[in-house]
């Protein structure tokens, strides 16, 4: 089939299931009133090696409000990249939920906010990986009416990697921490298997 966007013909807008598998960037932030945030974003993924950028997509909740992460990492300068493994999977979609900002989504979740070094916002404790990003910058895209979306950038200013997932030949060992990434509709996968290939001579 071929169609154009928003004449699918099908149940369900299949888009999404058909970028996929996506990884998935649980941002954590703090508001200037200090109500720590959490919640997680698919439209994300590292932008740039050298130096190491990260980006995700915030879009619009009902109406024009705009997204807790976005507005924080824009207001306080900062926000956290933290790792959703498979273990952390219903504390993932628990944090989720439309909650207006006063509402500590880690609370919620039963989550424990790590420091940071360089940053203020906290990091989730249980997350085997965590970016703390300065803020870069915030690209406007094109939106359906009145909503908002646009790519919010950070630049990585340090990492944490828990020590259990280096393997003894010192490379990050992916089987150890299983990722979690998001499918098409309410559809998830999780890595369980890697393969090894190396480019032409
Ligand atoms: C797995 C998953 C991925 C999501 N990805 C995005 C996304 O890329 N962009 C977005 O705007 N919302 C996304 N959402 C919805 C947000 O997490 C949700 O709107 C949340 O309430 C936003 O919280 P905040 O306002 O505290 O930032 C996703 C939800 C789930 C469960």
């Amino acid at each position: 089939m071929f169609y154009e966007p928003h004449d699918h013909g099908l149940p369900h807008n299949p888009f999404k299931s058909l970028v996929v598998p996506r990884p998935i960037g649980w941002i954590s932030t703090l508001s200037t009133d200090g109500v720590a945030n959490l919640a997680p974003y698919s439209f994300f993924n590292a932008a740039s090696e050298r130096p190491p950028i990260v980006m995700f997509c915030a879009g619009s909740l009902p109406g024009p409000r705009v997204k807790d992460s976005r507005t924080n990492a824009e207001e306080t300068g900062e926000f956290v990249f933290n790792m959703a493994s498979e273990a952390l999977t219903k504390q993932m979609n628990d944090t989720s939920g439309d909650y207006p900002p006063e509402i500590d989504e880690f609370d919620h979740a039963g989550l424990t906010k790590a420091p940071c070094r360089k940053i203020k916002a906290p990091r989730v404790g249980e997350s085997p990986i965590a970016f703390e990003c300065e803020y870069l910058k915030t690209v406007e895209l094109p939106n359906d009416g009145e909503k908002t979306n646009a790519v919010v950038f950070g630049t990585v200013v340090g990492i944490h990697i828990d020590e259990s997932i280096i393997g003894e030949d010192g490379l990050v060992d992916t089987m150890r921490f299983r990722p979690l990434a998001r499918l098409g509709y309410w559809q998830y996968t999780v890595v369980d298997n890697v393969f090894t290939m190396t480019p032409p001579e």
